[in-house]
């Protein structure tokens, strides 16, 4: 039995002053005041706050389609740096696309030897694969509806079908954005965020979410740029979204200091559309970080995407520092909401039976994020040199301490599956 005595937990409704007991499975076995058992070991975790386990339901640990910018050892230990205690991992685009029963097997059991944070894994949506997809068993599909130059792309038509056939209790996750529109405006713009610009997610956005509603299926958004996509997603009761931080807390006017750092799809909006997704941001958001590293030499030829899992959290609880949010929006956002879109057994830290992943924060403590302190292997990171609010000094997985605030003690192989339940 741990005992982690005289912290604040916070829960997506209050902040409780309370002790929290862990079982010998890595278990909550109780909450409550003054909790003793002989012989437990004692955590004081006083003046800290104590918020579950982040959840980042979108990232790309590359592994093993291109281990030069991250694998799943490099990328669990940048998550768990930044208080992620549990990953959804994309497909990958080639060698090989996760779009077989093979591919995913494969993947299955390098996330299983590698990963040191629990992790679930996508299964990928190619023009033709919907029987396999549906066989695979996998809880989530993910479906681009744009050019990624791979397998992974599908025609609208193609989407229809993957809607039709995989489980409609089973999320399929969308990249929204509209291909013909894109290629229309390419022959008219240069600079990319015009080309990508907000009404091809809105078009695309729409595209999906209608589509699913005909079915009453469940699809997710993913990484919602604008207001109005927010919006839209609100219309229908199964239907989710996420947000990424890095279109939260970054703008255009960014984009001169970033230089090809700065390209992501779908691109970072200007500040008035910035303000719009802040105000939109509400009690059913998902914040997930799409964490696509690259290296910057590819990053320099082009390559779209951020890294991200290490930053989410912390940028999260800095923004709780700026009162632009409360702590307990903080957990249903980065962990409840996530948890129950994706219906990660035991993942919901405030449920019976939960896995004990939670995170340890000194509110009052200012640092400062580096590409080194945040460890994804692409070693660069878009928020270099910001101070924050919000220092990490723990995180427990199913009750191990995992990250003691500057080391990641948990080893490759310690993650396991998590499971969904339908
Ligand atoms: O900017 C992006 N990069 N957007 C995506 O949808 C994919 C990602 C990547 O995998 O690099
Ligand atoms: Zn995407
Ligand atoms: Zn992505």
């Amino acid at each position: 039995m741990i005992i982690i005595k005289g912290g604040k937990i916070v829960s997506p409704f209050a902040i409780i002053a309370a002790d929290i007991a862990i079982d010998e499975n890595g278990k909550i076995a109780h909450i409550g005041r003054n909790i003793d058992y002989k012989g437990a070991e004692v955590v004081d975790a006083g003046g800290l706050h104590i918020l579950p386990g982040a959840i980042d339901a979108h990232v790309h640990f590359r592994d093993p389609e291109d281990t030069s910018k991250e694998d799943f050892s490099t990328g669990s230990a940048s998550a768990l740096a930044g208080g992620v205690t549990t990953i959804i991992d994309m497909p990958n685009y080639k060698n090989p696309a996760t779009t077989t029963l093979e591919a995913y097997a494969a993947k299955r059991a390098i996330a299983a030897s590698k990963s040191r944070c629990d992790y679930q894994l996508r299964f990928g949506a190619s023009e033709t694969n919907q029987r396999e997809a549906e066989e695979s068993g996998a809880p989530s599909l993910k479906l681009f509806l744009t050019d990624t130059k791979s397998d992974l792309r599908c025609s609208n038509e193609a989407a229809i079908k993957h809607f039709k056939t995989f489980s409609k209790y089973r999320p399929v996750c969308v990249h929204a954005e509209d291909k013909a529109r894109i290629e229309e405006r390419q022959k008219h713009y240069h600079a990319h965020e015009k080309i990508r610009d907000k009404i091809a997610s809105q078009i695309a956005c729409e595209f999906a979410l209608k589509e699913a509603a005909k079915l009453d299926r469940r699809v997710h958004i993913c990484h919602v740029t604008t207001g109005l996509e927010i919006e839209l997603v609100r219309r229908y009761p199964n239907a989710t979204h996420e947000v990424n931080p890095a279109h939260l807390f970054l703008s255009t006017d960014d984009l001169k200091r970033l230089g090809p750092l700065g390209k992501i799809n779908p691109p970072i909006r200007d500040k008035r559309e910035v303000a719009a997704l802040w105000r939109l941001l509400g009690d059913d958001t998902i914040i997930a970080s799409d964490h696509a590293p690259h290296l910057i030499s590819h990053k320099m030829d082009g390559a779209p995407g951020f890294p991200g899992v290490g930053t989410l959290l912390p940028l999260m609880l800095n923004a709780v520092h700026d009162k632009r949010l409360t702590l307990e929006q903080v957990a249903r956002m980065c962990s409840c909401n996530p948890a129950h879109a994706f219906k990660l057994a035991g993942k919901c830290f405030f449920e019976i039976n939960a896995d004990a992943d939670f995170v340890l924060v000194d509110m009052k403590k200012k640092w400062k994020i580096t590409a080194e302190n945040r460890m994804s292997k692409c070693s660069w990171t878009p928020f270099e040199g910001k101070e924050v609010y919000g220092k990490i000094e723990g995180v427990y997985l199913r009750g191990k301490l995992a990250y003691d605030g500057e080391k990641v003690l948990s080893e490759p192989g310690e993650g396991k599956e998590v499971k969904s339940v339908f």
